[in-house]
């Protein structure tokens, strides 16, 4: 018999399937169906009043998502998991679920456009506020946290200039008033950071970037207590946003995910000298990547991440109009949003991914027009430095 928990990759692999209950199969069959057979009313009732455990309509759960929604929720070290149709439907559903009309949502001033404009244009509408404050410094929560505040939500590294937010030190300041934390740890991944093991409440996921890792899938995850993630399944994916994930795109994402310790190193060190040759370049105003030396917050990021994983931004010491001529000169380097693929892509925050935001918002939450991010991919490095290179001015 062995005691030891199992190591991260190995997890990754095998955790939540067993062969022997499979006809043998090494790889989990895929479940297509929409809907799943009672032996009799009674037991279909029981089910539906969650007496007893089993499958009843894929909206809501469906037994090939329920071998990714496991797998990732042991490499998060939360108690359960729960797939959804997107990154964007993870945090919907999690927050329709833990939110009603009066509550505050503390958030940091940087976060994935699509995020912000959920918070500002469309919980808003349902009364549900959010004050963004600078979760830099945690001293800054302890000004503005208060009875109303529910949840405290935070992306670290931040989409699209790589801010570092220090969860266990804002866990306990959040907690300390009975909030919420929710991390949203698409950038970093359970590999590099693991935000429950540092206090936060919920962790969400773009799977469609890294946890996926090629580029074929759109889906979300979300991580927490069994309680939390029971909630969720039963009221903001069954009822208030609908946003199954298909099972086709579950077993994928497993398939994925069976490389995710192998890829985030690779990514990181691609990323790491993709950033020491961007510092080096006289054509460089300042390059954001937690494993440089200069980076303000790099000893935060040795503190709370294993590697530093894949992404960084950028600006060129001509702003705008260099950062755009950079990026039509790329040649192996794909102009594209989304993060997380083999391919090495670059994108234009202001007019792209955070387009959400008004210019004024962007200046004032610290993403400046001329800023370019790139994902760096797992292609050789020195054909990925080559295209940088000649791309520079
Ligand atoms: C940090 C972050 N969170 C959430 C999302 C939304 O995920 P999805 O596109 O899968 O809905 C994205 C998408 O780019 C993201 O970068």
């Amino acid at each position: 018999m062995r005691n030891a928990p199992r190591g991260f990759a190995t997890r990754a692999i095998h955790h939540a399937y067993d062969s022997r209950k499979n006809e043998g199969a090494l790889t989990p069959p895929l479940h297509l169906s929409a809907t799943f057979t009672f032996e009799t009313a009674e037991q279909g009732g029981e089910i539906f009043a969650g007496e007893r455990e089993g499958y009843i309509y894929s909206r809501t759960n469906n037994p090939t998502n329920h071998i990714l929604e496991a797998r990732v929720a042991s490499l998060e070290g939360a108690e359960a998991g729960i797939a959804l149709a997107s990154g964007m439907g993870a945090i919907s559903a999690s927050l329709w679920t833990l939110l009603a009309p009066g509550d505050e949502v503390i958030a940091d001033k940087t976060l994935y456009g699509c995020t912000f404009s959920l918070l500002n244009h469309g919980l808003g509408k349902f009364g549900v506020t959010t004050t963004h404050i600078d979760l830099t410094d945690p001293a800054n929560l302890e000004a503005a946290i208060s009875e109303r505040t529910r949840a405290v939500f935070f992306e670290t590294p931040a989409n699209p200039n790589m801010r570092l937010v220090d969860i266990a030190a804002i866990a306990r300041i959040a907690h300390a008033h009975g909030a919420l934390v929710i991390v949203d740890n698409t950038y970093s991944t359970p590999y590099i950071t693991r935000p429950i093991e540092l206090g936060a409440d919920l962790v969400v996921h773009s799977a469609t970037k890294y946890l996926n890792g090629h580029g074929d899938v759109i889906a979300g995850l979300a991580l927490g207590r069994q309680e939390m993630i029971d909630e969720i399944r039963a009221f903001g994916l069954k009822d208030m946003t609908g946003a199954a994930l298909s099972p086709f795109n579950a077993m994928l994402i497993a398939r994925g995910l069976k490389t995710l310790a192998l890829r985030m190193e690779r990514h990181s060190e691609n990323a790491m000298a993709v950033a020491r040759l961007l510092e080096g370049s006289e054509a460089v105003e300042v390059v954001n990547y937690p494993g440089l030396e200069s980076f303000p917050q790099h000893a935060l990021a040795r503190r709370q991440m294993r590697a530093f994983g894949g992404m960084l931004s950028l600006e060129l010491k001509g702003g705008y109009e260099a950062g755009v001529a950079m990026m039509n000169r790329l040649r192996l380097v794909s102009r594209a949003v989304s993060l997380g693929d083999a391919e090495t892509l670059v994108q234009h925050p202001a007019s792209m991914t955070h387009a959400t935001y008004t210019p004024e918002e962007r200046a004032h939450h610290g993403i400046s027009e001329g800023l370019v991010r790139f994902s760096v991919g797992l292609e050789d490095i020195d054909d990925i430095l080559e295209d940088i290179r000649q791309a520079l001015p």
